[in-house]
């Protein structure tokens, strides 16, 4: 089979009988028809198997594990529902993230609360969930806590967000982890201590352990096992007695054939090398990226096209940068396959473009394609994450449905949006 790049695919990718794409033994051309594009279609075995391969695999380096899936990656009722049954937590950032958690009873004794500037409404919401850890990033936010929580008569378990000042070298807009960051108490700084020290004073948070997040995605190891040894000495140095310790997530993918990021297992053993001989410590790893991303690929139709002669052939899709900002945000790479034409020769460069109205709307650049017609299926593979959670309705152009296939069978779990959704909240 003349497929260079199946491993950017999920796991159950073929050539169905008459020569397309297929995913989960779905034909991807009648996955189309049937749904329109542009179209998120996951494959439930690849989401399921990523699940346990996180899980299995830190628990055969370091056993107390959990896995904590990063909803911000993509998250919805069926999606919380799924990683419920697999046995991960799920870390939210949001009131929003939280709702669909609480209304898919997710437990609440595996839900984690992040982010830089929860607000009062967020924080009661979490504590009357009864939220098992709200991850404390700044000052602020420890003292509305610790109010909030003493008029509800509680005492909320809390993991610190510290930053060890460690560069993973990933694009600037997704480094969390140094000093010049938006998140978290420096330790180099020392507002990591002054921040340990204030929660001592307070009667209704209390440290039970550390988080960091140095950024997304990592294709280093190393810079896992340092981060890992500055928290853990942190804790001591400053007697700080911890359960638990979460070095975050941002494991990475490959999203291009000339990507080769770790395996989970060179993850597993770079973070838990680090606490040999401390196993009363319960381990939190929160990926996201690398439990959904390869799990998803995104359809889209070809439509019209334009040839500069000498410069440039742009070919246009029905979706772009509102259903997949990454190209524009971060300049991110994908490759792409032309689903209704598998078995067809490359015979042209081309870029393909979105159908949004900026000119930086481009999906991919300079990309060699069999002859390309309206009406063809083009398939971007790992488009798991990130993409359909950061979708807008810029242009108002509604937002594309999502599809679950397994064994041949398709499930919609999240409908395509109307243009009269996207009216509903206007009031004239
Ligand atoms: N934990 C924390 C505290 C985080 O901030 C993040 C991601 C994760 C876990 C999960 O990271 P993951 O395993 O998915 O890499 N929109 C960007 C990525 C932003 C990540 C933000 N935080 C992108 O499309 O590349």
């Amino acid at each position: 089979m003349n497929f260079p790049n199946i491993e950017l695919f999920p796991y159950n990718t073929g050539i169905s009988p008459n020569g397309n794409l297929s995913i989960g033994g779905c034909d991807v051309s009648d996955l189309a028809r049937e749904h329109g594009t542009p179209l998120y279609i996951l494959d439930e075995v690849t989401l399921r198997e990523k699940c346990r391969e996180f899980v299995n695999t830190f628990r055969d380096y370091y056993p107390n594990t959990r896995v904590v899936y990063a909803s911000k990656a993509f998250i919805n009722l069926a999606l919380a529902n799924l990683f419920n049954e697999e046995g991960l937590g799920l870390d939210v950032v949001s009131g929003g993230e939280l709702a669909v958690a609480q209304k898919a009873n997710f437990p609440s004794d595996m839900i984690y609360f992040h982010g830089n500037n929860k607000s009062a409404d967020e924080l009661s919401m979490a504590v009357d969930y009864n939220i098992h850890r709200v991850v404390i990033d700044n000052f602020h936010e420890m003292t509305l806590l610790d109010s909030i929580a003493k008029e509800k008569h509680i005492v909320q378990d809390v993991l610190l967000r510290v930053s060890p000042g460690i560069d993973p070298h990933t694009h600037v807009y997704t480094t969390t982890g140094v000093l010049d960051s938006k998140f978290g108490f420096s330790i180099q700084t020392g507002q990591a201590l002054q921040a340990v020290e204030m929660a001592r004073g307070l009667s209704n948070v209390r440290i039970v352990g550390l988080h960091f997040h140095l950024g997304s995605p990592v294709f280093e190891l190393e810079p896992y096992t340092k981060a890992m040894e500055i928290v853990l000495n942190f804790a001591e140095e400053s007697n700080l007695d911890i359960s638990e310790i979460s070095p975050g997530g941002g494991f990475a993918i490959a999203y291009t054939r000339d990507q080769t990021p770790p395996a989970v297992k060179e993850y597993a053993e770079a973070i838990t090398s680090t606490l040999k001989g401390r196993d009363n410590l319960q381990l939190i790893i929160e990926p996201g990226r690398s439990i959904i991303g390869r799990s998803g690929i995104a359809i889209y139709s070809i439509g019209s096209s334009k040839d500069i002669p000498g410069i440039r052939k742009y070919v246009s899709v029905d979706g772009g940068m509102g259903d997949n900002i990454r190209p524009a945000l971060y300049q991110a790479e994908y490759e792409a396959v032309i689903a209704n034409k598998m078995g067809s020769d490359v015979a042209e460069k081309v870029s393909i473009a979105g159908k949004f109205c900026e000119s930086g709307d481009i999906l991919l650049r300079d990309v060699m394609f069999p002859l390309l017609e309206a009406g063809d299926i083009l398939a971007i593979p790992a488009a798991g994450a990130y993409a359909p959670s950061m979708a807008s309705n810029y242009n108002m152009v509604p937002r594309p449905a999502v599809v679950m296939v397994k064994d041949g069978k398709s499930r919609v779990i999240r409908r395509r949006e109307t243009y009269d959704d996207m009216m509903i909240y206007d009031l004239v």
